[in-house]
């Protein structure tokens, strides 16, 4: 093993780690690299798909995308330079990219350390309140900048009125989730407590635990609407939409929003998702018509600056989702 092998392949574990950090649906990290040479093949891993939540794996594969991006923007910080194919076999759909990388050691670019790469780390969803704090002034241009690369529609939802309709549409999909039986089953196994390396920790304090207790059959669920100032009085509410609804547009969605994040992430602007609206089709159809009608609503967050501090969610370790060959 020549001493230039050994470090492009330490080069490439440094930002196979630092993809793994991406956020997936349920944190189902539903990922798996295929390392083929300087090739590294990006496969769906649809064992970890969520059949009832996302039945066409369209958050699965934007939950590939969102690590497409943060694998993009490692590897220039480890000195490699890579070059990405988008689905390029058809007659293999689970192969979403293959990402070919160069040593590109010369041009390691220090600015780079700055901004979203540095903000790896950084990012996490809050779901609590946010903090009284306005987001900076200028933060909506750079989200705009953010995605811009990638094609996207991205429309703040402003005013009361748009605001009342989106927390209406997403009170109606939670409502239609919690009382699907198979989908809070579904959910109740990405939360259960004996996880370890994937998956979501219950809040304190949450009564989800309850709502997702496997309930007798035919019995009605407990539940409240979720708290529409959530909504309401988030500092920034954006939806990310695109023009088709397919692979493509998925994966393409998955890298603005990780860009995004990302993006807010290095100010210190953390985001929530309100995702009902896109997975339960009526509410989705809804959320069409806020931002315009021609648009396919693919994620919708609202953005802030956190209250508190909260604990990082659990990764599976690199070894158990690389593989060669
Ligand atoms: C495509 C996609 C859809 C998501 N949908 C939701 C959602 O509907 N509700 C939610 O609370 N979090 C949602 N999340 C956030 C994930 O649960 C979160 O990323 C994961 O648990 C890992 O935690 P982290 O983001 O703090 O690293 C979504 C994330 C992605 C990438």
């Amino acid at each position: 093993v020549t001493t230039a092998t050994t470090s492009f392949d330490a080069a490439l574990r440094a930002a196979l780690a630092d993809a793994v950090r991406a956020p997936s649906a349920h944190n189902t990290q539903p990922w798996r690299f295929v390392i083929d040479g300087r090739t590294v093949h990006l496969r769906a891993d649809r064992t970890r798909a969520l059949p009832v939540n996302d039945p066409h794996d369209r958050e699965l594969t934007m939950s590939c995308g969102a690590l497409l991006a943060t694998l993009e923007l490692a590897a220039p910080g480890q000195g490699l330079r890579a070059a990405t194919t988008l689905l390029p076999d058809p007659a293999d759909p689970d192969l979403l990219a293959s990402v070919h990388l160069e040593d590109d050691r010369g041009s390691r670019d220090p600015a780079g350390a700055g901004g979203p790469r540095a903000a790896i780390a950084q990012r996490h969803t809050y779901r609590g309140h946010f903090a009284g704090e306005p987001v900076p002034d200028d933060l909506r241009s750079r989200l705009d900048a953010s995605v811009a690369p990638f094609g996207i529609r991205l429309v703040a939802i402003d005013g009361d009125e748009a605001r009342e309709d989106l927390a209406a549409a997403v009170a109606v999909a939670d409502r239609t989730q919690f009382g699907d039986p198979s989908w809070r089953r579904e959910l109740a196994m990405w939360t259960h407590p004996d996880r370890r390396d994937d998956g979501m920790p219950l809040p304190r304090g949450s009564d989800l635990g309850t709502r997702l207790a496997p309930s007798a059959p035919g019995e009605p669920v407990e539940m409240e609407d979720p708290d529409p100032s959530l909504v309401i009085d988030a500092p920034l509410v954006l939806v990310l939409a695109t023009e088709g609804d397919r692979a493509r547009d998925w994966l393409d969605a998955g890298r603005a929003l990780q860009h995004l994040l990302l993006t807010a992430a290095a100010v210190g602007v953390q985001a929530s998702y309100l995702n009902q609206a896109c997975q339960v089709p009526a509410a989705r159809h809804g959320v069409r018509y806020l931002v315009g009608g021609a648009h396919h609503p693919q994620a919708i967050l609202r953005l802030g600056v956190p209250a508190r501090e909260i604990r990082r969610t659990r990764r599976r370790p690199l070894d158990e989702v690389v593989g060669s060959g």
